[in-house]
This record gives C-alpha cells, sequence and structure tokens, in this order.
C-alpha cells in the first residue's frame, strides 16, 4: 500500500523505514503521501500499538525536503505544500500510540522536523541534525521553527536556523534534541526495548500522557491534564492498575 515505506509489524511495534536511499531518503511528494496514510494507520489500525520510523541505509534518516520539488513553485504551492506537511506532521505528533524517530544519520530540513514531530528521538553515532534552509533560501516548513525552539530553547535553535549549521549526535544529546546515542547497530534495539516498555504500560494513559505533554505548548497544558486525569478513573485500566499494585502483581492492562 506504500510506494515510499517499509513497514513491518512485530508484538504491536510498526516499524517504518522510509526507503529512498539513493536520495537520502529525501521526502518527495510521495513520501509526504505516504507518511500522511502512515499516521491514519498508526492511529487506526487496532494491531499497531507503537512505532518506529527510522531511514534506509546507513548514511541518511532523511535528508530534507526533496530539493528537486522546489523548482518552479509560486508562493501559493509553497505555502500549500508547507500546510499539507505541518498537517500531516501534526497528526504523527498528535498520534495517540508512541511514534520514536530512529535517527540513522542525516536529519535535514524535513528530516529534523520529522524527527522532531515523533514523540522522542534516539540517534546513532553517526547522526547529524540541522535546518540548512536558508543555504536554499528558505525557511524551515514542516513545523521547524516551532519545535526547534520548543526543544532545544530560542537561542540554539536560533544559531541552527541562521546558520544552517549542521550538530552532530553528542551535541543533540547535550542539547535534549535526543534521547540516548547508541552505535548504528544497536539503534532498532534501543528504539524496541523502550518501546516495548512503554507498551506494557496502559495503552490509554499513554495517549494521555502525550496529549497532555503535547498541550504544554498551549495555553491548556494544565486543563487537558486535569481532564485526562480525571478520565482516567473511568477506565478499567485504572482499576487494574490500582488493584494489581495492592495485590502485589503485576497489571494485565486491557486499553479500556
Ligand atoms: N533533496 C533531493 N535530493 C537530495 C537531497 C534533498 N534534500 N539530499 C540529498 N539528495 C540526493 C543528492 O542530490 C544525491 O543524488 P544524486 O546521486 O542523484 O546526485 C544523493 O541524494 C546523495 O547525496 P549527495 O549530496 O551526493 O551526498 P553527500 O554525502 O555528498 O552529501 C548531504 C550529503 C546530506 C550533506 C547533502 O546531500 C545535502 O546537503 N543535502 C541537502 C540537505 C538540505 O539542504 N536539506 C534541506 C532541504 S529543504
Amino acid at each position: 500500500m506504500y510506494t515510499t515505506l517499509l513497514t513491518s509489524l512485530t508484538n504491536g511495534i510498526l516499524t517504518v523505514t522510509i526507503n529512498r536511499a539513493d536520495k537520502l531518503n529525501a521526502i518527495n511528494r510521495d513520501v509526504m503521501q505516504d507518511l500522511g496514510e502512515l499516521a491514519g494507520e498508526i492511529e487506526s489500525n487496532a494491531d499497531v500499538r507503537g512505532a518506529i520510523i527510522t531511514g534506509a541505509g546507513q548514511k541518511a534518516f532523511v535528508a530534507g525536503a526533496d530539493i528537486s520539488e522546489f523548482t518552479g513553485l509560486s508562493s501559493a504551492q509553497g505555502r500549500g505544500m508547507a500546510q499539507k506537511g505541518q498537517d500531516i506532521f501534526f497528526r504523527i505528533e498528535q498520534c495517540s500510540k508512541p511514534i520514536i524517530a530512529a535517527v540513522n544519520g542525516f536529519a535535514l530540513g524535513g528530516g529534523c522536523e520529522l524527527a522532531m514531530a515523533c514523540h522522542f528521538r534516539i540517534a546513532s553515532e553517526n547522526a547529524k541534525f540541522g535546518q540548512p534552509e536558508v543555504n536554499l533560501g528558505l525557511v524551515p516548513g514542516y513545523g521547524g521553527t516551532q519545535r526547534l525552539v520548543q526543544l532545544i530553547g530560542k537561542g540554539r535553535a536560533i544559531e541552527l536556523l541562521l546558520t544552517g549549521n549542521m550538530i552532530d549526535a553528542p551535541t543533540a544529546l547535550a542539547y535534549g534534541l535526543v534521547n540516548h546515542v547508541v552505535p548504528q547497530a544497536e539503534l532498532m534495539t534501543k528504539a524496541t526495548q523502550i518501546l516495548e516498555t512503554i507498551l506494557q504500560k496502559a495503552p490509554l494513559a499513554i495517549g494521555h500522557c502525550i496529549a497532555a505533554a503535547n498541550a504544554a505548548y498551549s495555553d491548556k497544558g494544565y486543563e487537558v491534564e486535569l481532564n485526562a486525569f480525571g478520565a482516567s478513573f473511568d477506565t478499567d485500566d485504572m482499576k487494574e492498575g490500582a488493584a494489581a499494585f495492592l495485590e502485589k502483581r503485576k497489571a494485565n492492562f486491557k486499553g479500556k
């Protein structure tokens, strides 16, 4: 069903590989279309409980939007392209199931933006991050100016946006852009282990945590948290989790 993504589903974890290695997995129209469908599949397919997104090959996660598709666009078409990308990346960010970016190389421009739209990032030692759009006379269009500020702070974000410089994986770790840096051969194992830990928890609570953390960047964050906390008391999972603790046994969550 996807033309640019490889997917495999094991124990509820959908592993997604952006598969244009000869173009460093650059996001062209087809990839963006597939990412939109992917966001829908992760949310709606009950067999999918979480996802890991990575890039094909050992060199790149995603080296940006496909620059060859920029030529000849009008300002309205450019804006429309960014609007579509923003919408799809919002759907990834707002997905109620966890999505991890396993960044296996260059994450530049739209690639850095895709990684930032995921719920958190794990990088291989060779990963490099940047928003080099200014080199092209452009600005990031898929949410990069906003999420970079949110994740690493305004001063560091503006320096990266204005210089177009790349940072390496240890710097990304120091900035808080990624949570872990591991050898490339261990990247998918590390991402899978963390996701397996998450998938042992109550699924509705996981979705609520994501929604509340996302709302931290609006003026509704505390209200979203209050509503999520209250709603949890109506779930079987909360009753099961509390009972399991009191009975000193492992909880058996059903996502209800
Ligand atoms: N869009 C379209 N094609 C891209 C691309 C992009 N963002 N990034 C890489 N490619 C293509 C190259 O054109 C090349 O294709 P070709 O073999 O048909 O000529 C292929 O991927 C390999 O890239 P190449 O530049 O030869 O690799 P490199 O190791 O010399 O350099 C990068 C790697 C990442 C530094 C370099 O590819 C680059 O700067 N890419 C653009 C990054 C960017 O500006 N992204 C933001 C876009 S808004």
